[in-house]
């Protein structure tokens, strides 16, 4: 945990998510019975928020939700972590995402099944929000055109802000938003969806469309990878906890870790160590509440540099 707090916007999804437990993942036309169903606040943004308000950070949302008692209830869940929601947009039309999660007992793997009918989150929305002195802001890759306006004002209005983007999925036009950020974050499944199959390949060939400083790569139960501008691709292997049992968010609070290992001036490989540890110690618990204080109890987390 970085020991001051910083003050840290997150744009983009919350979500409902309803999860059943299973034995192990079925066959298609199955029928089977849950052994668990659990209902809990979900989305990529939301998750990373979650996480960076346990290392004790001061956070802030913006994205949408639908004007529906599921919104309703997502919205409560955040404000009661202590997350900022005052630039939430409610939609009337269009209700609140929602992930159906299959969750395989037998390797801890979740297959999730996202609805969606809402608008995103618009440039328009986001020049609504105040400036407040942000340390750091991180953005969802989803609408290009939209976040390519919201990156060009984050550096109008925040320009001593640090700015990082998750690039999930392969979206037309994704790459016009590679330059602005500070830091990319991509995933293996974009990597992929390029034709690489070598993570240090992909990386390398990145620098061409980004004027970012440092370039992450998380390469799922193997490791993660990163190269900062004008320097050398490094690894740091991932930490499998004894037991997988819960993969749901493990992306997500990767994300965090970057952010909050930055904040305290952390560079590779330490980075990718605190991202790994925090990452892996998820994938052995169920959910993310009480991840930071289960990861301090194991040893996990150590202590940042001040
Ligand atoms: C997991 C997750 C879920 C959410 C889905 C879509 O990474 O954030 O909580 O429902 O992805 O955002």
């Amino acid at each position: 945990m970085t020991e001051r707090r910083r003050r840290i916007l997150v744009v983009g999804v919350a979500a409902l998510d309803i999860i059943n437990e299973v034995a192990a993942y079925p066959a298609e036309d199955a029928e089977l019975r849950a052994l668990d169903r659990r209902i809990v606040r979900g989305g990529n943004a939301a998750n990373t928020l979650a996480v960076l308000s346990q290392l004790g950070h001061a956070c802030a949302w913006a994205g949408t939700l639908g004007k529906d008692a599921e919104g309703t209830w997502v919205l409560k869940d955040l404000e009661r972590r202590g997350i900022d929601t005052g630039s939430c947009v409610f939609h009337p039309h269009g209700s609140t995402p929602t992930s159906y999660v299959v969750l395989s007992r037998a390797n801890g793997s979740r297959t999730i099944i996202h609805y969606r009918d809402l608008p995103e989150l618009s440039a328009s929305d986001f020049a609504r929000i105040r400036p407040a002195g942000y340390d750091w802001v991180h953005f969802e890759g989803r609408d290009p055109k939209e976040i390519a306006a919201m990156l060009r004002d984050c550096a109008r209005r925040f320009p001593e802000t640090g700015v990082s983007l998750e690039v999930e999925k392969p979206r037309p036009g994704i790459e016009t938003l590679f330059t602005g950020p500070d830091v990319l974050i991509f995933s293996r499944h974009y990597a992929r969806s390029r034709g690489y199959a070598d993570p240090r390949r992909f990386l390398c060939d990145q620098w061409g469309h980004t004027d970012a400083r440092l370039l992450i790569l998380p390469w799922g139960e193997t490791g993660a990878y990163a190269q900062p501008r004008d320097g050398e691709v490094c690894f740091a292997p991932a930490h499998r906890p004894p037991l997988v049992r819960d993969t749901l968010g493990a992306g997500d609070v990767f994300n965090a870790a970057v952010i909050d290992g930055l904040l305290a001036g952390l560079a590779p490989p330490a980075l990718l160590d605190h991202c790994n540890a925090l990452a892996g110690h998820k994938c052995g618990l169920l959910g993310l509440d009480d991840l930071i204080a289960s990861a301090r109890a194991a040893g996990v987390l150590r202590p940042m540099p001040v």
